[in-house]
């Protein structure tokens, strides 16, 4: 059976991987220019597609596809641009360009719906340049916090700034909130990133709920000295006591269920071999499906951490930067794409994601849905991350039925 859709998604994939920061891997951050090439690469594809575009105030991308006549609500479809360091090419990019597909062979086929179908690129879901996540399905939802404009990058620059100078104006985000009204269901494909669906034979499946997620900062500060005059036991070293704090991650984390722990990031100051470390800051990721259990072992991690420097006669600051509520994907959606998988021939199987996604944020204002496309042995945040052409097209024809048959809630 040929595959001309999924060769087609496969192929828009490359070309948007082929835009880096870096020639050698994939690295895509918000506001660069990379984030301007990639935008209007989707642009022209949106266009081709028979829809109207256009950059909202903080840089994500619109595309809009009139329904039967124009200014009807929309059902929201797509996923974000901007990746992790050294990312995989799909995780993000295969939910715009799978929906943008869907727009094109409905334009090609003449077809108008009963509502309009906007197809949005997230400029930022990854959170790697600014540490919080989701800045741009936030100010589409309208629960963008101004505070964080004062966020500075690793080099300086403050988030307001790097709106300006990618010629957006920090001051007009508030523009970029939609209304729920306008909204019928914000619906996302995204590739799995764990091994579930391929472990089960299935090439998708929908998603249940996501979990829920907290990010913290800390920083340990103790005393830097020379590492060959100090005694063992005078020492105020805040890279020990880090270490300590991280293995506590990971053993509290270990200790719940479906509760995980990850300190990803870590800068040791002043950072030479013969000086005992003065500080240390360092972030932890913690998720969970549950938000008790999320809030509970935030709160026991925090406290591990002030005994931990207590001990050692540090000083600690932890600060959690970012939480999102677990984002449960609403029964009335669920069994629409219930329906358009079983449509495919595809036993529909039902799995939680371990993963943020944007409908974390776009629930504040619409009902979600997911459609998870299965991915090489669950590998993602890495280069090998992988979709089969074969999959890409079966994911795109559910995401196709999906939008034929979609009857908004209140029309059920
Ligand atoms: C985004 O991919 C996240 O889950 O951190
Ligand atoms: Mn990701
Ligand atoms: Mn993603």
């Amino acid at each position: 059976m040929p595959h001309e859709i999924g060769e087609k998604i496969c192929g828009r994939v490359e070309e948007l991987a082929a835009i880096s920061e870096d020639p050698a891997k994939l690295t895509r951050i918000f506001l660069t220019p990379e984030q301007r090439r990639a935008s209007e690469l989707v642009m022209s594809w949106m266009q081709a597609a028979a829809m109207a575009t256009r950059l909202d105030a903080i840089g994500n991308v619109i595309g809009r596809y009139e329904g039967a006549w124009p200014g009807l609500p929309a059902l929201v479809l797509g996923s974000h641009l901007d990746t992790v360091r050294d990312a995989g090419k799909y995780d993000g990019m295969l939910g715009v360009v799978t929906a943008i597909a869907c727009v094109e062979a409905l334009a090609s086929e003449g077809m108008r719906l009963p509502f309009a179908i906007e197809v949005i690129g997230f400029a930022d879901e990854e959170g790697v340049r600014f540490g919080t996540t989701m800045l741009g399905s936030r100010a589409v939802a309208g629960t963008f916090d101004p505070d964080c404009l004062g966020r500075r990058d690793a080099d300086g620059f403050s988030m307001a700034e790097a709106l300006r100078t990618f010629g957006l104006d920090p001051g007009g985000i508030a523009a970029a909130a939609r209304r729920r009204t306008d909204i019928l269901a914000y619906v996302e494909l995204h590739i799995e990133q764990g091994p579930v669906l391929e472990t089960l034979g299935l090439p998708v499946g929908f998603v249940t709920s996501i979990s829920g997620a907290n990010r913290v900062e800390v920083t340990i500060t103790g005393e830097a000295g020379h590492a060959g005059t100090v005694p063992m036991a005078e020492r105020k070293d805040a890279l020990t006591a880090a270490a300590q704090c991280v293995l506590a991650v990971e053993s509290r984390c270990r200790a719940e269920p479906d509760c995980v722990g990850t300190v990803g990031s870590l800068q040791v100051s002043p950072g030479a071999i013969n000086v005992i470390p003065g500080q240390v800051r360092f972030s932890i990721d913690l998720r969970a499906a549950e938000d008790a259990r999320r809030r509970r072992v935030t709160a026991q991690l925090l406290a591990e951490i002030a005994a931990v420097a207590a001990d050692r006669k540090l000083r600690a600051e932890s600060r959690v930067i970012h939480e999102l509520a677990a984002a449960p994907c609403v029964p009335w959606l669920v069994a629409q794409v219930e329906r358009a998988i079983l449509a495919e021939g595809i036993a529909p199987f039902g799995l939680s994601s371990g993963a943020g996604h944007d409908g974390m944020a776009m629930m504040e204002i619409a009902d979600i849905g997911m459609i998870f496309v299965r991915c090489a042995r669950g590998i993602s945040h890495h280069p090998d991350e992988s979709v089969t052409v074969e999959d890409a097209e079966i994911g795109a024809r559910v995401l196709l039925c999906f939008i034929k048959d979609f009857e908004p809630k209140g029309a059920l």
